[in-house]
């Protein structure tokens, strides 16, 4: 343990020293997948801006594809950080998940080359194996699919080993059993077939049954780790929202999939499944709200690390809104049949994997910032009165809200001009895409991404400062908890 206020890994135990390791890399990505959305912005703007260096098609790629592995790393990151703690037992096989660290970053390194170096290549196997699989999100090719999958391999025996041979609490056991789901789904995105609707069938496995099931659930638990950690919130109270909140997730999420199975080729059941099930999904984000405002009430907001706990509140709000509200918004038949990939999508799909994801790894970044200053006070009297990390905060969430709504104007103008007057004719498309309004979004969208790019600065030089020549110890949070 070195002084206070000194950053030194000294200060951080295997798990966490492994964890930081991928918080590091999850930030940096995260200025990765800014960069890209700014750049693929600016070609709504200027058609002709890079076009051939490097296209759209290419920016987009990256921009979402940084977006899911930057929060994957933040996720891991996150397990390893709590783990030694919440087993009470050093991780099992630590070296093991070192190596596969330091493999997996290469081949994320290796796969943004391609994407950026290659771009194209022939229409057979062999680009599907070496350059792009072609799956929104999951595009990285088949060779690293398959390395993914030994990397999650690992880290899974990691988790499970070190729960195994430690405490196996009420947290560790719903995280192994969403891990194990989490990590097999990634397998319906890896096979290949010609038939476009059977693809879209699989891919939707993948990206709806992570990101409103198994993350969903993964990120409750790193919260109620949060919430004991920097609250002392009783861990039988954590732990029974958990449960509730996992039984509500999974008994809506699972067949809510049905709203993606609309229009592709799916059989007409679909519509109501899917319009009925995914109805009831905000009922568990409803659940995650009260939890945090009763936990917070509890405790009379009374914490040892402010932006940790400002960014889990921000978090159970930004869940409600982009993917409770947002979401709900255009999830029945009869309002999907218009609103269906216009941007209105990307707007849902912008404040909903901000406002639950990104908001959970930026909490967990400066609990980990507090840790490896060997703790250090970051509760209320920070210097400058901790305008760097409210500034951050308020720029990120000015920008995010700006492209949010800039993108919900165009997504209600194309689905009055392309959708309801034209018929969702090809020359209706082009007609709601030329359309003022619809320029206008593209260009406040751009405006606010600045705005968002001005606080992810903000963000990263606090987290590299704050607590630094900090003397008081974190504030002693009466714990009931352990
Ligand atoms: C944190 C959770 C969520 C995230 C991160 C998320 C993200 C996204 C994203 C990125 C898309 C666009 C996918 C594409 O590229 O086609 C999408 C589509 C969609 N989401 Fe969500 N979503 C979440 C939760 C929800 C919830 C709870 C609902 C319903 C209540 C919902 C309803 C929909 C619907 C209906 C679509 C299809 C839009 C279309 O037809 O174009 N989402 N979501
Ligand atoms: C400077 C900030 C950003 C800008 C300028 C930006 C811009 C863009 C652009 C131009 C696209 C392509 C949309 C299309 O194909 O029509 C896109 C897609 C997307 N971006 Fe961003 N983005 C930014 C930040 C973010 C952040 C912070 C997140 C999530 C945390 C995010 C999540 C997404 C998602 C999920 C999609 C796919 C949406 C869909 O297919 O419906 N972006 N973004
Ligand atoms: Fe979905």
């Amino acid at each position: 343990m070195s002084a206070l206020g000194v950053f030194n890994t000294a200060n951080l135990n295997g798990g966490q020293k492994l964890g930081l390791k991928y918080l590091t890399v999850s930030l940096v990505l995260f200025g990765a997948q800014i960069l890209f959305g700014l750049l693929a912005g600016l070609q709504f703007l200027l058609p002709d801006f890079l076009f051939g260096v490097l296209d759209f098609s290419v920016n987009r790629t990256l921009h979402v594809n940084a977006l899911v592995v930057w929060l994957l790393y933040g996720f891991i990151g996150g397990v390893y950080f709590m783990l030694e703690d919440e087993a009470k037992h050093p991780v099992v096989g630590l070296g093991l998940g070192n190596l596969i660290f330091w493999v997996l970053t290469a081949a994320v390194v290796v796969v943004v080359l391609v994407f950026l170096l290659v771009q194209v290549g022939p229409g057979d196997m062999s680009s599907i194996w070496l350059i792009n699989e072609g799956r929104e999100y999951i595009e990285a090719p088949r060779w690293a699919d398959i390395g993914i999958v030994v990397s999650v391999l690992v880290f899974f025996y990691n988790v499970v080993a070190t729960f195994a041979k430690g405490r196996y609490t009420g947290i560790a056991g719903v995280l192994v059993m969403d891990l194990m789901a989490l990590a097999g789904l990634y397998l319906a995105g890896m096979a290949y077939t010609p038939n476009i609707s059977m693809d879209q069938f699989w891919w939707w496995w993948v990206i709806h049954l992570w990101v409103e099931a198994t993350w969903e659930v993964l990120v409750g638990c790193i919260m109620a780790y949060m919430l004991i950690e920097t609250m002392g919130v009783r861990r039988k109270i954590v732990e029974t929202w958990l449960y509730i909140e996992v039984a509500l997730m999974f008994g809506s999420g699972i067949l809510g999939l049905g709203h993606h199975y609309f229009w592709i080729g799916t059989p007409e059941y679909w519509l109501t499944i899917g319009g009925f099930f995914s109805a009831l999904e905000p009922v568990p984000l409803v659940a995650m709200v009260v939890h945090a405002l009763f936990d917070s009430g509890v405790h009379r907001m009374k914490n040892n690390n402010h932006p940790a706990l400002a960014w889990t509140i921000s978090q159970a709000a930004g869940n409600f809104f982009g993917a409770g509200v947002f979401g709900f918004m255009h999830t029945l038949p009869q309002i999907n049949l218009y609103t269906h990939g216009t941007q209105w999508s990307a707007s849902h799909g912008h404040l909903a994997f901000f406002g639950a994801y990104s908001t959970a790894v930026i909490g967990f970044f400066y609990l980990a910032a507090q840790k490896s200053r060997g703790n250090v006070w970051m509760s209320g009297n920070l210097p400058g009165n901790g305008w760097k990390w409210k500034w951050g905060m308020a720029w990120l969430w000015i920008g995010m809200i700006g492209m949010t709504m800039a993108l919900l104007i165009a997504g209600y103008e194309q689905s009055q001009i392309e959708r309801a007057t034209e018929g969702s004719t090809w020359m209706g498309y082009f007609e709601a895409q030329a359309h003022p309004w619809f320029q206008q979004a593209m260009t406040w969208r751009q405006i606010s991404g600045f705005g968002f790019l001005l606080g992810y600065i903000l963000l990263v030089w606090d987290l590299l400062t704050i607590g630094k020549g900090e003397t008081r110890p974190a504030q002693v949070i009466e714990s009931e908890a352990h």
